[in-house]
């Protein structure tokens, strides 16, 4: 179908490249820790590529599959070699005991990656409010995302309809700050008895 392109190697980045791959997409993975990319590539197979960390995404959608904390650093690090390109912000800003976020209305974790993006870059937010293994069991869960661009949305939007997910448009970026708080939500239903392989949805009753 089309290239998606992942910066991290961790949990989210195995949940949805595998799931990427096993949608006919093209995975290329960057790291800062090429071995753990190389290895992750070989477990997702399906054609899995390595990029240089830091040199142009060959995907037009980006998926920044890292911490909170770096994901800015990260977008900045990279610079210009994103331009033109949709970021996709998976982030959970949780604060230190997971019943809050740290940040604040207007400053959500995309639109702090907005703010440092290169010219035509467009941040969406999504994946943040289901967990990694609902991901990886490859079931057809609502997803929710909002971000800048209504190409750029339209893009993410194809892309999760392509994994078989239901996408669930919440708006433009300033709903990116609701989104982390319903990442809070997800994770307060689980650990209050619901259990962690449910998921979030907005379908009609
Ligand atoms: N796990 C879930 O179920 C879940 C659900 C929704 C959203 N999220 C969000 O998804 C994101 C990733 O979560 P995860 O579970 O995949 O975490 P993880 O397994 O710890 O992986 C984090 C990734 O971020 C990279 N990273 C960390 N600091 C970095 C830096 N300064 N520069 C470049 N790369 C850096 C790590 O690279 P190294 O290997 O080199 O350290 C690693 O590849 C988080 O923001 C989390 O809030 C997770």
């Amino acid at each position: 179908m089309t290239t998606i392109s992942i910066i991290g190697s961790g949990n989210m980045a195995t949940a949805i490249g595998t799931r990427a791959a096993t949608h006919g997409h093209t995975v290329e993975l960057m790291s800062r820790n090429i071995a753990t990319a190389q290895a992750l590539a070989e477990k997702i197979g399906h054609g899995a590529t390595v990029g240089t960390y830091g040199a142009r995404p060959a995907g037009d959608i980006v998926v920044l599959a890292v911490l909170y904390q770096a994901a800015v650093d990260v977008v900045t690090h990279y610079g210009d070699a994103l331009a033109g390109k949709t970021l996709v912000d998976i982030t959970n800003p949780f604060n230190a005991d997971g019943i809050g976020v740290v940040t604040t209305p207007g400053n959500s974790v995309a639109q702090q990656i907005a703010a440092v993006a290169p010219d035509g870059a467009h941040v969406v937010k999504a994946f943040n409010t289901i967990f990694g293994g609902v991901i990886a069991e490859d079931k057809p869960v609502d997803l929710f995302f909002a971000g800048d661009g209504a190409e750029a949305k339209a893009q993410v939007a194809a892309f999760l309809e392509s994994l078989g997910m239901r996408p669930r448009d919440a708006g433009g970026l300033e709903m990116t700050h609701a989104l982390e708080w319903a990442g809070i939500l997800l994770v307060g239903v689980a650990r209050n008895g619901a259990g962690f392989d449910i998921a979030l949805g907005a379908g009609a009753v």
